[in-house]
């Protein structure tokens, strides 16, 4: 089900905290061309978390770990705790998780300073540790994969912890390849990810600023990778999986649809309304909140034009009215 092995490439929908939850992943799903998507991080601190929280957070596990269209969702887990986490990986699968994700990359001062994320990136020993935990606890059948920042301040540690990842028992590692005081700065070393994939013997996954095909071409002739994760670049140009996928050669078809025209954002945000609807019932508070991040991140790393425009929309009905204004009139001009 989980296609990261080693001659099939893999192109995978980042994970990404409050924004690919599982309406957008349903949404991705639908429209991108993706190989399995990563659930926003379940963090693991004072105790196990229950199998009711994975249901709640990762709600296609009641769907076989599917979203409606049939992209597969792995669930990623984030803490410090070997024992913890090994329970609580059980616990995932036990609600139905058919892969395991662990998050060593999350660079939330919050998450950071309570033993968890990015703050593993410092210790090999206890990142292998976590990582063979989990591993250990869980059926063979179940893939258990690890997400690592290169280091913490520097790029080197990136090195020895894949290493240890891969003593522990990972079945493939995902490198994003910024240090945790980045933050989320430029620039990307992929070049370190390309040093890695020729020292371990187990699939990389290369992440990070891949915003265009150009992007994803260099990415992939400095890291020598077939398998790749793409987070805001997918919500900025929502055809950019299907261009990727093709390149990868494991999509024959066409995007469903294209934003030739910005009214062609109209639809994709009617559909992610109707997947909140469907998950967490109407609230159309949240679901404005929902459309605006997407639209931010598409204004601000994509061409949509028209983000202070809709900023202010108290509800989805008042943002879709204001953004089909705005097109009508500029479609008028260009007429
Ligand atoms: C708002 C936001 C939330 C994120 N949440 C997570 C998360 O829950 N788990 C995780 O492993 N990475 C998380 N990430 C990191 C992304 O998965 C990805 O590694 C990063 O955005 C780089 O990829 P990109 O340049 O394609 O977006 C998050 C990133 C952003 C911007």
């Amino acid at each position: 089900m989980f296609l990261v092995k080693a001659d099939i490439p893999a192109l995978v929908l980042a994970p990404m905290d409050g924004i690919t939850d599982a309406p957008m992943r349903a949404l991705q799903g639908e429209i991108g061309a993706f190989s399995y998507a990563v659930s926003e991080f379940l963090r693991v601190s004072i105790s196990v978390l229950p199998s009711r929280m994975f249901l709640r957070e990762v709600p296609e596990l009641e769907n076989g770990g599917r979203t409606p269209t049939g992209l597969p969702v792995q669930v990623q887990i984030l803490g410090g705790d070997p024992e913890r986490m090994a329970q609580s990986a059980t616990k995932a699968v036990r609600a139905g998780a058919k892969a395991i994700d662990i998050n060593f990359g999350c660079p939330a001062p919050t998450v950071n300073r309570n033993d968890g994320g990015a703050s593993l990136l410092k210790h090999p020993c206890r990142l292998r540790d976590i990582v063979r935990a989990v591993r250990t606890a869980v059926p063979i059948s179940i893939p258990v994969s690890a997400k690592l920042r290169l280091g913490w301040d520097s790029i080197e540690p990136v090195k020895e912890n894949a290493r240890m990842a891969a003593e522990g028992g990972a079945t493939w590692i995902t490198i994003h390849a910024r240090t945790r005081v980045q933050n989320y700065e430029p620039p990307v070393f992929w070049k370190s990810i390309g040093e890695v994939r020729e020292l371990v013997n187990i699939p990389v996954v290369a992440n990070g600023d891949i915003w265009n095909l150009d992007d994803f071409r260099r990415c992939q002739e400095e890291t020598g990778c077939i398998h790749f994760m793409i987070g805001r670049g997918a919500l900025a140009n929502p055809a950019l999986s299907f261009q990727i996928a093709q390149e990868l050669g494991i999509s024959a078809g066409k995007p469903s649809f294209e934003i030739r025209e910005m009214s062609d954002w109209i639809p994709l945000l009617r559909r992610l309304i109707a997947y909140t609807d469907s998950y967490f019932g109407s609230s159309p508070a949240m679901t404005v909140k929902r459309l605006k991040q997407w639209l931010r991140i598409a204004s601000n790393h994509g061409n949509f034009p028209y983000f202070d425009e809709i900023k202010r929309a108290e509800n989805s009905e008042e943002l879709l009215s204001v953004l089909t204004i705005l097109t009508r009139s500029n479609e008028l001009l260009h007429t």
